[in-house]
């Protein structure tokens, strides 16, 4: 049709002119922005085409009829050409940007670093899992604590040497509240609330005014205790060393030797054949063979008393060990200090 039309227009040179170059322009326009220019240059209400078809009426009689007749299709055909370079020059732009913007899915994405438990968290964990495969309960309670809980109802009356034993951070103006210095008062909050038989297992933070390389203020312990009818010494014995085989391996052997802690009798602390020589003698069991764990014995019949359970009717035993000292004995960690102070090259070890 272009081309017949190119032949048509030969019968007038001005229109013909106009048309070849629009056409031309349109052609060459390489933007969207261009294209519009060009339009408005050739076919805008200013351009020469515009301009010679308002003039019809003033041109000589012979031009009017093929002006007049050729026009209004050259227009036509410059708008289908403007239309066909416009929907070119889109396609083109819409690909460019779709390869500026390419990004390559199967590329492996940024890693995440994923962190892990605190060695202290680890442990404090597989020593809870061990008692809770025996049927332990957990129980937890309040780390700022009265001295009730904390010593009396412990059979550790006021002007007891043992209060002066543990170093005690007093909350100020309440000389009757405290950080609990050991876990035992959870003791004592769980057998207030539930009756016999009770076996449950206490975590948590406890608290003394100690710090060298094997003391902090502030350490976590584990505490168990169990009640219940026909509890004997030998229970205690032989629970405490599955415990020390479950954590330290099966080759270990446990000791108990005499101690004394008011709210048990008779009380024990608890040595594992050290895991390092296994028991011949080394720098790290101060050539002994043995490590101490924990503190443990007999509920005193005493502190059934102040929770009301009948000491005739039950008997029980209890024992608390310190998470670091354990994790310690483990890993062969010599400074507790290294537990706070968060130098990842430590912590990631583990
Ligand atoms: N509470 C004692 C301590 O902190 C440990 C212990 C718990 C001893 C239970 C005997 C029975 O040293």
């Amino acid at each position: 049709m272009n081309d017949d039309l190119k032949e048509q227009l030969k019968a007038h040179a001005g229109l013909a002119a106009l048309y070849e170059q629009a056409v031309a322009e349109i052609g060459q326009a390489a933007t969207s922005a261009e294209l519009e220019e060009a339009r408005v240059r050739h076919l805008g209400r200013k351009s020469g085409l515009s301009q010679l078809l308002r003039s019809i009426p003033e041109l000589p009689a012979e031009e009017r009829p093929v002006v007049g007749k050729y026009g209004n299709r050259a227009r036509t055909a410059l708008e289908q050409a403007l239309a066909a370079r416009k929907h070119e020059l889109e396609a083109g732009e819409l690909t460019r940007r779709l390869a500026a913007e390419q990004a390559d899915i199967t590329l492996p994405g940024e890693p995440f670093p994923r962190g892990h438990l605190h060695l202290i968290t680890q442990t404090q964990w597989e020593i809870e899992d061990f008692f809770a495969g025996l049927g332990y309960r957990i129980a937890e309670g309040p780390e700022v604590e009265t001295s009730y809980y904390n010593f009396t109802a412990l059979n550790t009356p006021e002007g007891h040497p043992a209060r002066s034993l543990h170093d005690t951070f007093f909350i100020q103006d309440k000389p009757d509240v405290l950080l609990r210095t050991h876990t035992s008062p959870v003791q004592i909050r769980v057998m207030e609330k539930e009756d016999p038989p009770v076996y449950v297992i206490i975590p948590g933070r406890v608290y003394r005014r100690d710090s060298d390389a094997t003391h902090t203020p502030m350490f976590h312990q584990v505490e168990g205790l169990a009640v219940d009818e026909h509890i004997t010494m030998a229970d205690l014995k032989g629970t405490l060393e599955a415990f020390a085989k479950h954590m330290f391996g099966a080759g270990r052997e446990i000791r108990l030797r005499p101690h004394y802690f008011p709210f048990t009798e008779p009380s024990v602390e608890v040595d594992v054949s050290c895991m390092i020589c296994g028991g011949a003698g080394c720098r790290s069991c101060k050539h002994s063979g043995w490590l101490e764990i924990l503190g443990a014995g007999m509920v005193d019949p005493n502190v059934f008393g102040f929770v009301d359970y009948e000491p005739d009717e039950v008997t029980g035993f209890a024992f608390g060990m310190g998470v670091e000292r354990i994790a310690m004995l483990k890993h062969g960690i010599t400074d507790l200090r290294m537990f706070y102070d968060n130098d990842m090259r430590f912590i990631n070890q583990f």
